[in-house]
């Protein structure tokens, strides 16, 4: 469940905006920063704090692919599959994880460590295969390059 601080937080990106459901996308991450996704009971605290339907705010939530409705891993793996990145081997990043991982795109390891996802552009296409580790951008990936990345999380 959100934290009062969190509560705190929406209630003062509601009096920012001249209609208080303008503020729900920065609600949203108030709640994912705090629980690592998006709880059903939280997202009807961000309702009664934006005077909205619960049903739009869930719908609104499960329309961008940077809020997790789910839980997901302590690390979010994020690979770029679209046609910049897919042409200098996004693929091959993609199955050498799927195979490090044991997992296939869209599930979280049994330890709850890594979930993998695949995404359109990151916006660094010069830079591919490209892929966004919760917040850290990696770019020029090999499989080696990959390992080196993994190995080294804490
Ligand atoms: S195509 Fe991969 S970052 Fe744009």
């Amino acid at each position: 469940m959100v934290s009062q601080a969190g509560i705190d937080e929406i209630r003062r990106l509601a009096a920012s905006f001249p209609r208080r459901e303008s503020a729900l996308l920065p609600a949203l991450w108030v709640i994912q920063r705090e629980e690592g996704y998006l709880p059903e009971e939280s997202l009807r605290v961000v309702a009664r704090e934006l005077s909205m339907e619960p049903s739009d705010v869930t719908s609104r939530a499960s329309f961008y692919t940077m809020f997790a409705l789910r839980p997901r891993g302590q690390y979010v793996i994020q690979v770029c599959q679209s046609i910049s990145c897919a042409l200098v081997g996004a693929q091959q990043v993609i199955d050498h994880l799927r195979g490090r991982l044991g997992i296939e795109v869209g599930e979280t390891t049994h330890d709850e460590r890594f979930t993998l996802l695949t995404v359109e552009c990151l916006a660094s296409c010069g830079s591919g295969p490209v892929m966004q580790i919760n917040e850290d951008y990696f770019e020029h990936l090999t499989v080696e390059r990959v390992d080196e990345i993994l190995d080294g999380l804490p």
